[in-house]
């Protein structure tokens, strides 16, 4: 959304007339609400990990997960027609052997047209040696919200060993019709890239990537979520990993997320030598929150294998449009892993998890 300059500041000097004594911090402040409550305790979202969740045209909530069972990893889907009180099973979108197809890090969205598209990787291994021989992100559809599903388009592939491409998100822009896709790509094993790409045909055809982190410098990127602030103002949130540790890092667009700038650490964790990564971001009325798993809390002595073996998943929010966070709580205990988020009402939102499988934690702003 524009807005003139002029009636901005019209509209300031006009609040400052009629509230002098407010402190100035009040004009820039969004949102109130910014102080996040667990609500319940954690419900079962699905037998497995990676848990995501997105809005059905229906008013129900899509979730899914990367499901494992007889040798197979599954993508499953669940519903909730309650606001996330309870799931039910609902369908599968793809599935293979473990040893051979790494099948996860689902990713599901409905577009304006009522197809819903689910973005994963899909990774063929050498089952012998288990090491990488292909990497894909492959997007399927389905035409009954997320029931039954088959093969859309393969935006991005790399023959192994180097060029790995992870953790899909897709975002719908409306203001030009088009879809984008967040993913993670490898350059080598100590450098890794957020790459995007676009699509103007529903996700059957996607342009060539662009980079919009981690060109020109060496880190580990990954783990992209997205969020819009507001109007055309869009955050990114991702992790970064220089010298073995991980901390939450953002940038941001101002035009919708056709060009990328303004890196910025926003999260780094308490005790030195622990890691904070795997973040995802919601707009939650006006109030960012972003989730992350970390091994803060083991201290400075944290053995290195306690990311991610021994995190919790803990939540961080703004009320300033991402200018600064704080707030911080702890929603999943010890080991909790890969949290994604959902926003139900501007006010009540999911932070899910996989603590012992995929759970689903209610919590509320004031
Ligand atoms: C996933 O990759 C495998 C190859 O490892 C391929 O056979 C399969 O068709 C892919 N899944 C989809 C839905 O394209
Ligand atoms: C962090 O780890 C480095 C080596 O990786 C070590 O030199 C340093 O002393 C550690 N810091 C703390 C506070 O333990």
């Amino acid at each position: 959304m524009y807005h003139s300059p002029t009636l901005f500041l019209g509209l300031l000097l006009f609040l400052f007339s009629i509230c002098s004594a407010a402190p100035i911090e009040a004009a820039a402040v969004k949102r109130s609400a910014v102080t996040p409550k667990l609500s319940g305790g954690g419900v079962v979202f699905g037998s497995g990990t990676y848990p995501r969740a997105n809005r059905l045209s229906d008013g129900s909530i899509l979730g899914v997960y990367t499901a494992f069972s007889s040798g197979n990893n599954i993508i499953t889907t669940v519903r909730s027609t309650n606001g996330g009180a309870s799931w039910q099973a609902w369908g599968t979108v793809d599935s293979g052997p473990s040893n051979a197809n790494d099948i996860d890090n689902p990713y599901v969205l409905q577009l304006p047209s009522g197809r819903v598209l689910c973005a994963f990787r899909n990774h063929s291994k050498d089952p012998s040696t288990g090491a990488y021989t292909f990497f894909r992100i492959t997007i399927c559809y389905s035409d009954d919200m997320g029931k039954t599903w088959a093969y859309l388009s393969q935006p991005a592939s790399d023959p192994g060993s180097v060029n790995g491409n992870w953790e899909p998100f897709l975002r719908y822009d409306t203001q030009y019709s088009t879809l984008q896709l967040y993913y993670s790509r490898e350059n080598s094993a100590q450098d890794q890239d957020t790459l995007q790409r676009f699509s103007t045909d529903n996700g059957a055809t996607w342009t060539s990537a662009q980079t919009i982190s981690g060109a020109g410098i060496t880190s580990r990127d990954g783990m992209t979520g997205v969020a819009t602030i507001s109007g055309s103002t869009v955050m990114a949130v991702f992790e970064s990993e220089t010298n073995g540790f991980f901390s939450i890092v953002s940038i941001t667009s101002t035009d919708n997320g056709q060009t990328w700038g303004n890196r910025e650490t926003i999260y780094t964790p308490i005790s030195p030598n622990t890691s904070a990564g795997a973040p995802q971001i919601i707009n939650v009325g006006g109030t960012l929150a972003v989730s992350f798993q970390t091994n803060e809390d083991m201290g400075p002595s944290a053995p290195s294998s306690s990311y991610p073996t021994s995190t919790t998943a803990k939540l961080i929010t703004s009320g300033n449009g991402g200018a600064t966070w704080g707030n911080k709580i702890t929603v999943g205990p010890v080991t909790s892993v890969w949290p994604g988020l959902y926003d139900i009402d501007g006010t009540n939102f999911l932070m899910m998890f996989d603590n012992g499988g995929a759970k689903a934690q209610h919590i509320t702003l004031s």
